[in-house]
């Protein structure tokens, strides 16, 4: 039998949400909390339990149906075991200091470290696409690439620009004049049985009708008759457009524009894509007028969860300050 520790952190996304299903852009940061898988590889089976979950996880490899496991965090595990199909199982512990049901991307993590304690080679690219599977297999939420790209391919001290059409990653590195702070709503969610697989099929209608959102202008979006559409369209075209100037403005040291640019994405996500909620409006708001602070948004896919806000290093009492991290790795094993 052989010991595999495996770590995966969360992220946070500065800006550029529901866009990468559409191959959009997104900007996330991996961040200072994470996952750990503890495994004792062997067996037909992976069996392990949770200082963050309740009950434990128990999956045959050849595991039939993932979205009936129980407890329900045992379906990402599934989900895995179903995506990489590992040569072994396992017997071991998960452990987590990262917040569950806050937009952080614990899901993502849990998958990526499973995966890797599971035994995944192979480039961040690979992993996170087979982890994205095991979501979608596990809980049935048609994510995009982000969050698991972000976790398995996260940089210190870094922003990544990711392409999700391209699939590359850029980094970018924050401006040590600016502090990246999570504040919570106070709103825990999920993403199964939200909205979110709605939103993703109105953007698949409204590509039906004008071609890919990414390719597409505010112009071409006024072709779409169904209101609704239109302005979901229009949150996905303006959105690619702020996270490329975002990127510049990091880049540049400009903190006031890239302030500037988050709070026209939460406006954006509130109004147009409708994914907010009045306890996400209110944090955003309060926080937009504190001194300090260059801007703040709802992070993730909304519908609860945190606000990302950027702000002068140490201007905010509340909230957590993160740390861009690494991404992914296996630490023994
Ligand atoms: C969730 C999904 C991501 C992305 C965001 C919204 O986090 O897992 O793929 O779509 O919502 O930007």
């Amino acid at each position: 039998m052989s010991r595999a520790v495996a770590y995966a952190p969360g992220r946070v996304n500065l800006i550029g949400d529901h866009t990468d299903y559409t191959g959009g852009l997104v900007l996330p940061v991996a961040i200072d909390r994470g996952i750990t898988v503890e495994l004792d590889r062997g067996g037909r089976r992976v069996m392990l339990t949770s200082d963050a979950f309740p009950g434990a996880a128990d999956v045959p490899l050849d595991v039939a149906e993932p979205a009936s496991m129980e407890p329900g965090w045992a379906r990402y595990v599934a989900g895995v075991v179903a995506a990489l199909g590992p040569a072994e199982g396992g017997l071991g512990t998960v452990s987590s200091n990262l917040p569950s049901g806050s937009g952080l991307s614990s899901s993502a993590a849990l998958e990526v470290a499973v995966a890797l304690a599971l035994g995944f080679e192979g480039d961040p690219l690979t992993l996170a696409k087979i982890c994205q599977k095991a979501e979608e297999i596990a809980v049935g939420v048609p994510c995009g690439l982000m969050d698991q790209l972000c976790s398995a391919s996260g940089r210190s001290g870094h922003a990544l620009l990711i392409d999700c059409r391209a699939e590359t990653v850029d980094e970018v590195a924050l401006d040590p004049g600016c502090s990246v702070v999570v504040v919570p709503s106070g709103e825990t969610r999920q993403l199964s049985g939200s909205p979110y697989a709605e939103r993703r099929r109105q953007c698949e209608t409204a590509q039906s009708q004008i071609g890919p959102l990414r390719d597409a202008s505010v112009e071409d979006v006024k072709a779409i008759d169904d209101p609704t559409l239109r302005r979901r369209a229009r949150h996905v075209v303006t959105e690619n457009g702020r996270v490329r100037a975002f990127a510049t403005a990091m880049r540049s040291g400009d903190l006031v524009a890239a302030g500037g640019l988050m709070i026209e994405s939460h406006v954006s996500l509130r109004d147009d894509f409708e994914v907010s909620t009045p306890a996400l409006d209110e944090v955003v708001r309060s926080l937009s007028t504190r001194p300090g602070v260059f801007g703040a948004r709802l992070t993730g896919a909304g519908f609860g969860g945190c606000v990302v806000a950027l702000t002068e290093p140490g201007a905010l009492g509340a909230g957590w300050p993160i740390k861009a991290s690494d991404g992914a790795r296996l630490i023994q094993g």
